[in-house]
């Protein structure tokens, strides 16, 4: 597998699928998830409502992954996954770290060769980037999977350069 890193915006990435920071509601929210859901359009919110309808009732556990169309984006689809919150107190890097494993266990369910990932949990939910970014690239480098590159999508030039140090 290739493991690249662009600074960028994920929703213009021409990828297979694009991983979306979410929240456990699947109904939305700021950063990642806000832009995709405003540059996807209303294709992805109503997939996310049947699912929360079907399979996820009590909503998207932390570290889980789903997917969905991508809409209006140049991937095919939104995997999305729910990071856990920053804890000073706990530490929740396993979680972080399921993430990236399921979400790339869906990539494989959908067939997607090619997988954009934000930095998860490093936005909203507090992680410190360059721990984020560790735990990143070592779950993406030991996952046993069929995705040919994972492209790590990186807002600021900061959150670049952790991505890069870890690599
Ligand atoms: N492309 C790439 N990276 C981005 C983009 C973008 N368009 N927008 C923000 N980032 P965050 P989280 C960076 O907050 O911490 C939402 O409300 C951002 O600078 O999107 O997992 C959800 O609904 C940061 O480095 O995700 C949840 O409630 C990284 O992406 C909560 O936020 C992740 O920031 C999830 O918080």
């Amino acid at each position: 597998m290739r493991i690249t890193t662009v600074q960028g915006d994920i929703t213009e990435q021409e990828v297979d699928a694009v991983v979306n920071a979410a929240n456990s509601s699947l109904m939305g929210g700021g950063g990642v998830d806000g832009a995709i859901h405003r540059r996807g359009g209303p294709a992805i919110l109503d997939e996310c409502r049947a699912l929360r309808a079907s399979r996820y009732g009590d909503g998207l556990p932390t570290g889980q992954a789903v997917a969905t169309t991508a809409g209006n984006l140049p991937a095919r689809w939104v995997i999305h996954t729910v990071g856990p919150v920053h804890s000073r107190e706990e530490d929740r890097s396993a979680l972080l770290a399921s993430c990236y494993r399921e979400s790339l266990k869906v990539a494989d369910s959908l067939g997607a060769a090619t997988v954009a990932f934000p930095a998860i949990s490093a936005g909203i939910y507090g992680w410190p980037m360059d721990d984020a970014a560790r735990v990143a690239v070592t779950t993406v480098r030991a996952a046993s999977t069929s995705v040919e590159e994972v492209r790590f999508v990186l807002f600021g030039a900061d959150a670049l350069a952790a991505f890069e140090r870890a690599l």
